[in-house]
């Protein structure tokens, strides 16, 4: 099976599962005009995202990594009208089109954008008291995965979810070897998840339109 075999069947799903929206639509459509890179989540597992937020009932969440706010977008529906989210990024070209998404999507009231590298925005969440956040998705600067993982643990609470992204890097994960800084950050992501004895976890690979990628999945005890 091809890559082309995956995106037909990312296509039906979708076609099937996703209704139409055309603010969705418009988004992905910004975000490609502006030149943003092409790592939007797919809009089946932005839907999943939104599942996930709605199952665990959060009302809070944290987002590592905003680019277009396309994620952003799913997981505030997936939250009640009076739940927030704040998301974090360090590229101000990408903030500047997160904001813009976020006003076309409706949802600007319930997303507080911090423009900043999340190394220097989650301690002041944490002098702030922002916590805690009920689910959390890491999906920013790869290397820094250990990092935001440990910050994630001091925001959250048992019950909370902590969503990795892009744990698969093409199938790179399993090169203990690896010089890739990325493969590097995603593995000890896993390991420190994987030896937490207040997290317990798992992750998954997909197929699809972004490729062979996948996720991991904590819940805090
Ligand atoms: C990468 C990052 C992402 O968030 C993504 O969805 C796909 C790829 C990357 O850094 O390679
Ligand atoms: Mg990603």
């Amino acid at each position: 099976m091809t890559k082309d075999a995956w995106d037909s069947v990312d296509r039906y799903f979708s076609d099937l599962l996703i209704p139409a929206d055309p603010v969705l639509a418009a988004v992905l459509r910004a975000n490609q005009e502006a030149g943003l890179p092409a790592m939007d989540v797919a809009p089946n597992q932005g839907k999943l995202l939104m599942l996930l937020a709605r199952i665990s009932g959060a009302r809070r969440v944290l987002e590592i990594g905003t680019l277009g706010a396309y994620s952003t977008i799913w997981l505030a529906r997936g939250i009640p009208a009076d739940g927030r989210i704040v998301t974090l990024e360090a590229e101000p070209s990408y903030a500047a089109v997160a904001r813009a998404n976020l006003d076309r999507a409706g949802v600007a009231d319930r997303v507080d954008l911090r423009l900043a590298p999340a190394l220097r925005t989650l301690p002041e969440l944490v002098a702030q008291r922002a916590g805690p956040f009920d689910l959390v998705f890491i999906d920013a600067d790869k290397p820094n995965n250990p990092h935001y993982l440990e910050w994630a643990l001091r925001l959250t609470r048992p019950g909370s979810l902590i969503i990795g992204d892009n744990v698969v890097r093409d199938g790179h994960v399993v090169d203990a070897a690896s010089a890739d800084e990325k493969v590097r950050g995603v593995r000890t992501f896993l390991e420190m998840t994987a030896a937490d004895p207040r997290l317990d976890a798992t992750a998954l690979q997909t197929v699809g339109s972004k490729g062979w990628d996948g996720f991991s999945l904590a819940v805090v005890r």
